[in-house]
C-alpha cells in the first residue's frame, strides 16, 4: 500500500488541527478537516482513548470516503484517580468551555499539595483506511507533568494554563506551538503513527 495523498483528521477543535496540520503538512499530506464533509459528530461512547479514536476515525471515513486519522485525548490526575480521563473535555459538565474545565480541576486539586499534583495527558492517535477497516493502525503517547495552582500563559487550548510539563519552568501554555508539538501527547503519538505508516507503506 502506499501513503495516501490525502487524508481526513476526524477532530473539531481547531487547536488540535493547527499542531497536527503542523507535524502532516511537511510529509506532502493534504488534510481536510472532517467539518468539509458533514456537520454530524461520531457519538464518542467507548470507555478508553483508543476506542473514542477509532469511533471517531470511522465516523471520518464514513463521511467523507477518504482515509482517516483521528486522536482521542485527555488528562489523567492521579489524586484524583485518573479523573477527568475520557470526560476531559466535558469535565465541568455538558459543553462545558476550557475556563470551567479549569476551574473544576483547581477547585477539586484545593486541598492537594504540590507534591500529590502528579498528572499526565494521554493521546491515543489512529488510522483507518476506510470504515470497516478492521486494522486500525494505533499509536499511544503520553506526557508527563504536574496541576499548578494556578493558570498561566495564553498558548495552547483546554487544560494547558494548568499543565506544569516535567522538567521545564513554566506551562503548556507558555510554550510556543512548534514547542509544544515536540513534546506533546499528541506531537509523539501522531509522530509514532506517521512511523507505522511508513513502515506498513513498505511492507507492501
Ligand atoms: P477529545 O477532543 O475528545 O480528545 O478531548 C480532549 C480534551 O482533553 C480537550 O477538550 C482538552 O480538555 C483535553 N486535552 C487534550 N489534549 C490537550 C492538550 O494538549 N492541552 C490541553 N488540554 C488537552
Amino acid at each position: 500500500m502506499s501513503i495516501p495523498r490525502e487524508i481526513v483528521l476526524a477532530s473539531a477543535n481547531a487547536g488540535k488541527l493547527r499542531e497536527m496540520r503542523a507535524i502532516l503538512a511537511p510529509l506532502g499530506l493534504a488534510v481536510r478537516a472532517v467539518s468539509e464533509f458533514t456537520d454530524g459528530s461520531a457519538v464518542e461512547d467507548g470507555l478508553s482513548f483508543v476506542e473514542n479514536a477509532i469511533i471517531k476515525a470511522r465516523f471520518a471515513a464514513e463521511a467523507s470516503g477518504l482515509p482517516a486519522i483521528a486522536d482521542d485525548s485527555g488528562l489523567e490526575v492521579d489524586a484524583l484517580g485518573g479523573e477527568p480521563g475520557i470526560r476531559s473535555a466535558r469535565y465541568a459538565g455538558a459543553g462545558a468551555d476550557a475556563r470551567a474545565n479549569n476551574q473544576k480541576l483547581l477547585e477539586a486539586l484545593s486541598e492537594v499539595p504540590p507534591a500529590q499534583r502528579s498528572a499526565r495527558f494521554r493521546c491515543a492517535m489512529v488510522f483507518m483506511r476506510w470504515p470497516l477497516d478492521p486494522a486500525p493502525l494505533v499509536s499511544q503517547a503520553s506526557w508527563e507533568g504536574r496541576i499548578a495552582t494556578q493558570a498561566h500563559g495564553a498558548g495552547g487550548f483546554g487544560y494547558d494554563p494548568l499543565f506544569l510539563p516535567a522538567g521545564l519552568p513554566g506551562t503548556a501554555a507558555e510554550l510556543d506551538p512548534d514547542a509544544k508539538n515536540m513534546l506533546s501527547h499528541r506531537g509523539n503519538a501522531l509522530r509514532g503513527l506517521v512511523t507505522a505508516l511508513a513502515e506498513m507503506a513498505q511492507d507492501r
